[in-house]
């Protein structure tokens, strides 16, 4: 089933000559086997594009379909093999696959990921996925195995708003550490890498310690390993972060101002003082608290343990303790300002996947955001149940409805 859109009450030709053909898109997608997708192919203009259907239909797959052509466990952190279509009283099916064409200020790419349906250990597809537990994710550029996720960052940005970060500044600070990498992975698509390796050696020195008879040479080149990371993860995110706040602070509308914060001591010491300076610390700290880690089963500190903060600038209060509207607006900010830098930075607006964003938003913000996407040039995937929630974006988006695990244009009845 190969699908392009409508475009509401304007011809699709009267929406290219407002919209340039430039920045970052993607021109076709294909879904496969996932979740509720036997298989779907959309074309696409560069244009936003709105996915609107009743609950269930399938509109939050397609975003976390895409989100998979970016490094990471996409927008639901879900196990690999539970993105699998099942049916219902049949086995679970062939693994899930995505693939897209991407157009970029360079050209047209072609990217593609899948779970792998072969074993985790040896041959090509081991060193070209990252695990995730047993599971492995294939990454494919232009048609060949790459050798990681990075890879895809390297062609393509894509960041999410999804209701289930609702919660985002109240819970641990894991899912701010994680939006934020999001973020620096646009400015330093190395940043993925350098997050696994980190992780990689932090899981392994654990473990050598758990088991009380590690070598410690081993252990004193894996703490080496994290010194070196850890402190090239703390620069990119400080440097991020810094970089967010003078677009936050540029920032006109409806969206409220933030004021961000990096908390952790790695950040600390590099505020202080040069970088080499804090890797030996953080080999020193972390050879020191060997014994402390091999009880806790971690590492006392680290980049793995640093915090995002936000605070909303007018009411001066912590963003944990805004409304949850409000949480929301600052977020879209934080977006918008990524978006704004990328633009001026890379020559393009990364994806945006804004899922039942729309709804949440009063009517002027609403519009805000959409004269920002338009401004912007990016290619916003917006969802809602309600297609009025959409109407200012009418003749300058392309529209689809999803039912029941199929997309077609949202004009037609299907
Ligand atoms: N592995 C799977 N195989 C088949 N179907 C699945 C799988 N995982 C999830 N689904 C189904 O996909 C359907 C669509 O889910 P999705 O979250 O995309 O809906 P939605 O359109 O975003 O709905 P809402 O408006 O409620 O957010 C759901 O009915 C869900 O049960
Ligand atoms: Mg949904």
């Amino acid at each position: 089933m190969l699908i392009s859109a409508a475009w509401g009450d304007a011809e699709p030709g009267a929406v290219s000559h407002v919209r340039t053909e430039a920045g970052l898109w993607l021109n076709r997608l294909l879904v496969t086997q996932f979740r509720c997708y036997a298989q779907a192919e959309l074309r696409l203009a560069a244009a936003p594009v709105v996915l609107t259907g009743p609950n269930g239909a399938g509109k939050t797959n397609l975003l976390e379909a895409i989100s998979f052509l970016s490094p990471g466990r996409g927008l639901r952190g879900a196990r690999l093999s539970e993105i699998d279509r099942r049916t219902p009283g049949a086995e679970a099916g062939s693994p899930w696959a995505v693939a897209a064409t991407v157009m970029t200020p360079e050209g047209p790419r072609d990217l593609g990921s899948g779970r792998d349906p072969g074993q985790a250990s040896g041959g090509h597809s081991s060193e070209a996925a990252n695990a995730s537990g047993r599971e492995r994710r294939l990454v494919r550029v232009d048609g060949a195995a790459a050798r990681g996720q990075q890879a895809l960052a390297e062609v393509l940005s894509v960041v999410w708003l999804t209701p289930q970060m609702d919660g985002l500044f109240r819970e641990g600070a894991s899912g701010r550490r994680r939006f934020l990498d999001r973020l620096v992975y646009g400015f330093d698509p190395e940043h993925s890498a350098r997050c696994n390796a980190y992780e990689h050696a932090l899981r392994e020195r654990a473990r050598l310690l758990k088991s009380g008879h590690g070598d410690a040479a081993w252990i004193a080149s894996l703490e080496d390993s994290m010194a070196t990371r850890g402190v090239a993860i703390a620069a990119a995110r400080l440097a991020t972060v810094e970089r967010l706040q003078r677009a936050c602070d540029e920032a006109e509308g409806p969206f409220p101002k933030a004021d961000l914060g990096l908390e952790g001591a790695v950040e600390d010491w590099l505020r202080g003082g040069p970088a080499l300076a804090a890797e030996d610390r953080l080999r020193e700290g972390l050879a020191a608290r060997r014994r402390q880690d091999a009880e806790s089963g971690g590492a006392g500190f680290g980049p793995h343990r640093s915090d995002l903060t936000a605070t909303h600038r007018s009411k001066g209060i912590a963003a944990e303790l805004c409304s949850t509207g409000e949480q929301k607006a600052l977020l879209i900010a934080i977006l918008l300002a990524h978006a704004r830098l990328l633009t001026l930075e890379r020559g393009a607006a990364p994806l945006l996947l804004l899922d039942e964003v729309a709804a949440h938003l009063d009517a002027a913000r609403r519009a805000a955001l959409y004269q920002e996407i338009i401004g912007l040039g990016a290619q916003a995937w917006l969802t809602g149940t309600d297609a009025a929630d959409f109407d200012g974006l009418q003749g300058r988006a392309q529209f689809f409805a999803v039912n029941d695990g199929a997309v077609g244009p949202a004009a037609a009845a299907f």
